[in-house]
């Protein structure tokens, strides 16, 4: 299957679909007009509506993408992807057969993110139409712990000839050559678009990523998604994380048994009681229209890429250095 007709797609790039706001109809549909595959986070249900309209306005012809952060994931969101006729969705950190088996039932085109062996052989076995192989290295949650380039080949085993994207690491040009040259059909990127005008990262969250010297993977801002993610530091991580980042033990006991709290309503009361005093962190990112304050009692998630990035550019040009013809 050739994935770029498939998807109505120039350059073999797509861009992460980041939840908590972070990536909505401006990032999406800039990334899509500049001929790369834009993807809208997870949202609630009448605001995924409203920016999968937006995309479509912005970037007609282009794919519309959605993210189906599934932690998170609730009925209504799954119906506006079937009910919208999104082209593509990308079903990350678990998912279920039914799940997969409902949206290509409705046409609807089924990336599943995958960072084990395991977890790829499960998402083939689900119907998935493709997978995106994600390596440790990668900002955000994490799937697995292998590095992506190492991982890449299982997946690539593992998806018996469905198209497999690689994200994780992809900060230039010469990284998605490497990526294409190991067998990858395209990569995906989430830092690096992050770090553009059009995301909704806090504009002091982007400057401590560009000024950070190192991220680690940590369980610290687990509170209702008691799972692994990549961040750079801040005043919380100084004072509830070992220097190997791992959670001290008060933070750690209080985020493991915090699952349920996934699918109640994500509150400003959360980010309010969000102090670096107190162990109780959220997954919530700082957001535009958040004080630049909340950059240091949230995640401020980052992969291994933006140690090897200067600036922050528009997402057009993000496409352009990213794609294989990029420096
Ligand atoms: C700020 C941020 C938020 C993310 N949010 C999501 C998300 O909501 N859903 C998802 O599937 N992946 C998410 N990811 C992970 C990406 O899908 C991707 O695997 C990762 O960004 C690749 O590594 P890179 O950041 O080095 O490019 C996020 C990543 C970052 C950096």
């Amino acid at each position: 299957m050739d994935l770029l007709d498939r998807l109505r797609l120039d350059v073999p790039v797509g861009q992460a679909g980041m939840g908590g706001g972070l990536a909505g109809p401006e990032l999406a549909a800039a990334v899509a007009e500049a001929g790369a595959l834009g993807t809208l986070g997870l949202a609630p249900a009448h605001e995924l509506r409203r920016s999968i309209s937006r995309v479509r306005e912005s970037a007609p012809g282009r794919a519309v993408v959605v993210n189906l952060l599934t932690p998170f994931l609730r009925r209504s969101q799954v119906s506006v992807c079937v009910e919208e006729g999104v082209d593509a969705a990308v079903v990350a950190f678990g998912g279920e057969r039914s799940l997969v088996e409902e949206l290509c039932a409705a046409g609807v085109f089924v990336f599943v993110m995958v960072g084990t062996e395991e977890q790829a052989r499960r998402a083939v076995d689900w119907g998935a139409d493709a997978l995106i192989a994600q390596g440790g290295e990668a900002g955000g949650h994490l799937s697995g712990t292998t590095e992506a380039l190492e991982f890449l080949p299982r997946a690539i085993a593992a998806a018996d000839g469905r198209p497999v994207l690689l994200a994780g690491g992809i900060a230039t040009g010469a990284d998605t050559r490497a990526a294409l040259a190991a067998g990858a059909d395209g990569v995906i990127a989430g830092t690096r678009f992050l770090l553009t005008h059009e995301s909704r990262a806090h504009p002091e969250y982007q400057r401590r990523v560009l000024a950070a010297d190192r991220t680690f993977r940590t369980m610290l801002f687990g509170l209702g998604w008691p799972a692994p993610h990549r961040v750079i530091p801040n005043a919380a991580t100084e004072r509830w994380c070992h220097s190997d980042g791992t959670a001290k033990a008060v933070p750690r006991v209080i985020g493991g048994g915090s699952a349920f709290l996934a699918k109640l309503p994500a509150t400003t009361a959360a980010l309010r009681m969000q102090s670096p005093r107190l162990p109780l962190f959220t997954p919530i990112a700082p957001t535009v229209g958040m004080p630049a304050s909340a950059v240091d009692r949230t995640a401020c998630y980052a992969g291994e890429s933006a140690l090897r990035m200067t600036s922050v550019t528009s997402a057009r040009d993000a496409v352009l250095e990213l794609s294989p013809g990029g420096h």
